[in-house]
């Protein structure tokens, strides 16, 4: 990967990780991408949540978690 890694975390809490946070934390990591674990910020209802930069991804699937580093990535390239 030449393009610099942006913050990717991964909720953690009790929400997420019953929906499949930390599968998806697995699958991102054998992507590559560092993760780091993050605690519950109130988006439970739409459990698993991803941010990436700080820029919340609802419901999050692996496609849906690299759409958005795309997106961050491409901002002001
Ligand atoms: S448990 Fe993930 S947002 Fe609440």
């Amino acid at each position: 990967m030449n393009k610099e890694q942006p913050e990717i975390e991964v909720c953690f809490g009790p929400e997420c990780g019953d929906k499949g946070g930390p599968e998806l934390a697995k699958e991102l990591r054998a992507l590559g991408h560092t993760i780091v674990m993050g605690d519950c910020r109130s988006q439970c209802a739409n459990a698993p949540l991803v941010l990436v930069e700080n820029q919340g991804v609802v419901t999050a699937t692996c496609a849906k978690v690299l759409a958005k580093i795309e997106q961050v990535q491409g901002c002001g390239a």
